[in-house]
């Protein structure tokens, strides 16, 4: 058994449900973006993370791709609070992290700094567009960033609606080793499983043991498909078209940056911190509209060593449906004219949706479809 070892070399558990934070004075009202980051980093998944990244690590991302131990680490997580809120602030002392009014961990105030917002979108998101929905949001967020380890002291409510699907990366990872698979492919997706997904990920089941399915159910932008009904459609996939015991399916609980090639490089990291041996990355893997080149999300690990990364990235061209093969395919595979390729995107399938039209059963399988339809209409 040798699924991956954790990011920096071991799982951090930073989940302290005793903690009495009730005499606390000082609290920080948090967004849901930073809700999610806390628990994230709270039960490992952002392993070496411990915290919200302090100043020198926070520009040794930007500058480097790396923590300033040098781990390798490519999107910045902060903590962003209102000038207003800052100036209550100490440094020093042990803030509650509230959200809603219910606090939920508690943050060891050691920095409080000013980022410049505008080298933030230009390093992460290549674009400092406004209507790059990553960066908007980060401009939207407030200007002052705290930082310091953090202790989740409560597990956010789960979504009833897929609440058998949260799963630390310990569970997982006790998960993999009771099915006896040494590798495992993990998957990113923050749409509906259409069949270019699908033929990727069976593609990667044909060599590894097992597919770590873990769509984003974090924020997305508001045209993206809700994560209750695309955890239908991944059922409904799952039961019709999948061999049972060689999928895993649990939820990612991160926000979508929508950072393309950066974003690519979290998402691996991540995914191995949850055991996966592999990880996938398609075509504009974690992008949007036009901000990055079809492959930049794959050609940026060949800046790193295998030991930068820890983890084995399947690196997918772009999938069709070839209508002379009657098969899916990619330019590797079939030796056919573009006329004949159906191209099939989440984008598109949103489309279509949006516009009555039933997408085809060479873009998405019909249960999918099913789902999908009266999902958006309930
Ligand atoms: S995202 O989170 O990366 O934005 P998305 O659902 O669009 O999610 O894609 C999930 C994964 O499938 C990504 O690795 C993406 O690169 C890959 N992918 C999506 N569509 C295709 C396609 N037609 N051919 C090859 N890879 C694809």
């Amino acid at each position: 058994m040798t699924l991956s070892i954790p990011h920096g070399g071991k799982l951090v558990n930073q989940i302290d449900l005793d903690y009495n934070a009730s005499e606390l004075t000082s609290e920080i009202e948090i967004d849901a973006m930073a809700l999610s980051d806390l628990e994230l980093i709270a039960i490992g998944a952002y392993s070496p993370l411990i915290g919200f990244l302090g100043k020198e690590d926070y520009e040794s991302v930007l500058e480097n791709i790396r923590l300033a131990n040098g781990i390798v680490w490519s999107i910045p997580i902060t903590l962003p609070v209102s000038e207003e809120a800052a100036q209550k602030l100490t440094i020093g002392e042990t803030v509650r992290l509230t959200f809603n009014n219910e606090t939920y961990g508690v943050l060891q105030l050691q920095e409080l700094f000013a980022p410049n917002k505008i080298v933030e979108a230009k390093k992460v998101y290549q674009t400092t567009d406004p209507d790059h929905p990553g960066v908007k949001k980060l401009l939207n967020r407030p200007n002052v960033y705290a930082a310091g380890p953090i202790k989740l002291t409560k597990f956010p409510p789960k979504k009833p609606e897929f609440s058998n699907y949260y799963k630390t990366p310990s569970e997982t990872r006790k998960e993999f080793a009771n099915k006896h698979w040494s590798t495992v492919v993990g998957f990113q997706t923050r749409n509906p499983v259409h069949r270019a997904h699908e033929y990727i990920q069976k593609t990667a089941l044909e060599t590894v043991d097992g597919l770590f399915l873990n769509p984003l159910v974090g924020e997305t932008k508001s045209d993206d498909i809700p994560a209750n009904i695309r955890m239908n459609s991944y059922e409904v996939l799952l039961k019709n078209y999948y061999p049972i015991d060689r999928v895993f399916l649990g939820v990612f609980l991160a926000a979508m940056r929508y950072a393309g090639p950066k974003e690519a490089i979290f998402h691996a990291l991540v995914r191995k911190n949850y055991g996966c041996t592999h990880f996938i990355v398609g075509r504009d893997h974690a992008g949007v509209g036009n901000y990055y080149g079809t492959y930049d999300a794959q050609k940026i690990f060949t800046q790193f060593s295998f030991e930068d990364i820890g983890i084995t990235i399947l690196a997918f061209e772009h999938s069709f449906y070839c209508t002379k093969c009657k098969s899916m395919a990619s330019s590797k595979t079939c030796p056919h004219d573009k006329k004949d390729h159906l191209h099939l995107s989440g984008t598109k399938v949103r489309e279509m949706l949006r516009n009555g039209i039933t997408p085809p059963p060479e873009f998405s399988r019909p249960e999918v479809i099913e789902i999908l339809i009266k999902g958006l209409k309930d």
